[in-house]
């Protein structure tokens, strides 16, 4: 059997990102953002996200929660199952929630597995620095890649008293890095780093030989993610500062319903063109075409 270590079809690998890295000038950003169901997933990939992460977010964005704990495994998977319907190129990583990978590293293993064999995730992403570096050598050893997630971790919003910058002082600060290395050395191939002072970001990003990926962490990390809710203008409440807001469609899904209501109460929708007819001449029934991607 012939091997091809690098098929060149533009797909996204863990090698791929690593290779990121790499201290060249024109060593390209990493691009990342969430997503939590197939037509969602389909426009990132076709618009040449390189990682697309099944967030624990969606409990928040999706499932109206208020927080990131109640999303359970068995919802991850489903909206991870989802996501890799509409995911080619980007490489997809789910979020293991709050739970999955808390009690002893062979349940952890075997959640994360059920990702693998349930959704064809190539990668999970555990948040949490020293505490998880038995978890991140157990994963990486029976080889599922792990990226890390430091700095605000939302999972421990109860123990953190809210969704606060870390590393601000310098005792934070030195333990943030700390977190950063033991991940590296337990086996990730990337870290999140969230809601940090771009200048301890810039540190751990020039320190860690794994790519750092920033949301709130300032410009000097290797890739940037967010939250694609936030980017696309889709939530209800206030969005952390970080967040750039690059469209508004709750305004425009709210005007285009809006519309539809008016137009069903007046009588414009449907209209005689929108209709099928009776006594046509075909022998057979008129094929209907549903709305299917
Ligand atoms: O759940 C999520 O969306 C995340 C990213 C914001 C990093 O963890």
């Amino acid at each position: 059997m012939s091997v091809v270590p690098n098929p060149g079809n533009g797909k996204i690998t863990v090698p791929e990102l690593l290779r990121r890295k790499a201290p060249a000038e024109n060593s390209q950003k990493i691009v990342c953002l969430t997503a939590y169901d197939y037509p969602t997933a389909r426009l990132l990939d076709e618009a040449g996200v390189d990682v697309i992460l099944v967030g624990d977010s969606v409990a928040m964005v999706a499932l109206g929660y208020d927080s990131t704990l109640p999303v359970t495994l068995d919802e991850m998977i489903h909206h991870a199952r989802a996501v890799r319907r509409g995911t080619k190129r980007a490489l997809l990583v789910a979020d293991m929630p709050f739970g999955s990978y808390h009690s002893d590293t062979a349940e952890s293993l075997r959640n994360a597995v059920r990702f693998v064999k349930e959704a064809s995730v190539e990668a999970v992403k555990v948040e949490g620095g020293e505490r998880r570096l038995e978890l991140i050598a157990r994963l990486t050893e029976a080889e599922i890649p792990v990226m890390g997630h430091v700095g605000l971790t939302p999972q421990s919003v109860n123990a953190l008293g809210g969704y606060r910058v870390q590393g601000k002082t310098t005792d934070s600060a030195e333990q943030l890095l700390r977190d950063a290395r033991a991940v590296e050395a337990a086996g990730a191939f990337a870290v999140v780093l969230e809601a940090v002072p771009r200048e301890l970001a810039a540190q751990i990003t020039r320190e860690l030989r794994i790519p750092t990926i920033g949301i709130g962490a300032g410009p000097d990390c290797d890739g940037q993610i967010l939250v694609v809710h936030d980017l696309l203008g889709l939530t209800f409440d206030h969005t952390p500062k970080f967040a750039r807001q690059y469209a508004n469609v709750a305004a425009l899904i709210s005007s285009a319903v809006r519309s539809y209501c008016e137009d069903v109460r007046s009588g414009a929708f449907p209209s005689d063109s929108e209709s099928y007819h009776s006594g046509s001449t075909a022998k057979k029934d008129e094929p209907v075409k549903i709305s299917i991607c």
